[in-house]
């Protein structure tokens, strides 16, 4: 078996219609993830058994997209190190050895997360649970590393990059519940320029607004 051309044809499209960073799905349970899970992969061949077979997927579609990515344009992979299924003593340490392969191949930045590949995962859900684990792979990786998972209260944000746990913050389910979510977090965070966050026609005339009944500033 060779790498799908998929792959690497659907980077190129995505290049073609402007996309500036690209991300690898490789988490969650879908098919990368599915091909490194020892549980989920049954395989004989040279991509399953071992550590190493069971990675061979992932490298090998990360290497063929890098190929065709332009060098300076941001390739990330979102990858589940750990499963909390019991056995992650195991599972991570293999899961850490290959982002670092694909660290070593071009991969710009790992956005860490949880595999999904078993219904035994007891994943501890919480304010920020997922935080010293993108810890440990930032310490295990020496690479720039994203998480997200419950890390919606934006002091908690900041204290995760602050104290060298991650480079970036994901967060989803905040901005579904607010669409001003951003514009909040900067305020919240003291930015000088909260509207700065905001696209520049928004921005422009929010800070120009100086609450109900006082109108707009000149
Ligand atoms: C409606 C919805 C759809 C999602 N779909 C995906 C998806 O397709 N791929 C993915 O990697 N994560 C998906 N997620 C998970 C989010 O990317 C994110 O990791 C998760 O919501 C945790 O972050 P949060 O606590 O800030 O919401 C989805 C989340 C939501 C709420």
């Amino acid at each position: 078996m060779s790498t799908m051309p998929a792959w690497p044809a659907a980077a190129k499209r995505a290049l073609a219609a402007g996309f500036q960073w690209l991300e690898l799905h490789f988490a969650h349970g879908y098919l990368a993830q599915s091909f490194f899970s020892p549980i989920a992969n049954q395989r004989t061949d040279q991509y399953g058994g071992s550590a190493e077979n069971r990675g061979r997927f992932l490298l090998e579609t990360m290497q063929a997209v890098r190929e065709v990515w332009p060098e300076h344009l941001p390739l990330t992979a979102r990858f589940g190190v750990v499963e909390y299924d019991g056995y992650d003593d195991s599972f991570y340490p293999e899961a850490v050895a290959l982002v670092r392969k694909m660290r070593d191949g071009g991969l710009d930045l790992i956005d860490a997360s949880i595999g999904f590949s078993t219904i035994s995962g007891k994943t501890p859900w919480g304010p920020g649970f997922f935080v010293p684990v993108a810890g440990r792979v930032k310490q295990d990786t020496q690479m720039p590393v994203a998480a997200s998972w419950c890390i919606d209260n934006p002091k908690m944000a900041e204290q995760a990059v602050a104290e060298g746990r991650m480079d970036l913050v994901l967060i989803a389910r905040a901005h579904l519940a607010n669409p001003h979510y951003a514009y909040q977090i900067a305020v919240e965070l003291g930015e000088e320029k909260p509207a700065g966050v905001l696209p520049v026609s928004y921005g422009y005339w929010l800070s120009r607004y100086r609450g109900p009944g006082k109108g707009v500033a000149q």
